[in-house]
């Protein structure tokens, strides 16, 4: 069975996100990845121990894997955006040029602030259909909820409370400062680096 290792990020310090905040919210990224191997573990030990017996275990076990493993992998995609400092998009690029088709008049970042102010915690994510050849954008409630499947992801919003809680406060006013802050931070030279491997 493979056994994930939690990766590392190299975050340049941040305007608007403190390092302190980076700092915690790499820990739940770990924990996600602790949690997923250990789930894993546990499932396969029980189905063998004793299938009958352990069904509703295994069962929950297996609903609520997805929440980790999804975490695990979103916050992978989250971090590495914030990786080699903010980068604007490079103008008249393929990426622009799809997303100003698409979102256009707003923008991109207006739209994606939109959908990361929906209220309850989860993601934004913007995703690339390779069959419309067009992106698409969703509301992952929790991790793992939401999911347009199969479509790779382009760029990744966290909008958890504890993306934010640290330094903008609970509420929805300091939510929507967060949202303001990821934008100047992101690298987006990372983001098109996705978009290019989705459309080669
Ligand atoms: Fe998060």
């Amino acid at each position: 069975m493979h056994v994930y290792q939690a990766k590392t990020f190299s975050i340049p310090p941040l305007d608007g996100i403190s390092e302190e905040s980076v700092k915690q919210h790499i820990g739940l990224y770990e924990g996600y990845v602790k949690n997923f191997n250990a789930m894993s573990k546990q499932v396969a030990e029980l189905a063998v121990e004793d299938a009958d017996k352990y069904a509703h275990p295994v069962s929950e076990l297996m609903r609520r894997r997805s929440f980790e493993f999804d975490g695990m992998r979103l916050h992978e995609y989250y971090f590495a955006q914030l990786e080699g400092g903010s980068t604007p998009l490079t103008i008249n690029g393929p990426l622009a040029k799809t997303l100003a088709e698409k979102y256009s008049p707003y923008g991109i970042e207006k739209v994606m602030t939109m959908m990361g102010n929906i209220r309850g915690p989860g993601w934004a994510i913007l995703y690339w259909d390779p069959e419309a050849k067009e992106p698409l954008m969703s509301f992952v409630g929790e991790q793992h909820q939401g999911h347009l499947v199969t479509l790779p992801i382009i760029l990744a919003l966290d909008v958890w409370e504890h993306s934010y809680i640290l330094d903008y406060g609970a509420l929805p006013a300091g939510k929507a400062k967060y949202i303001e802050a990821f934008f100047k931070n992101v690298n987006w030279g990372v983001v098109e680096e996705r978009f290019a491997a989705y459309t080669s």
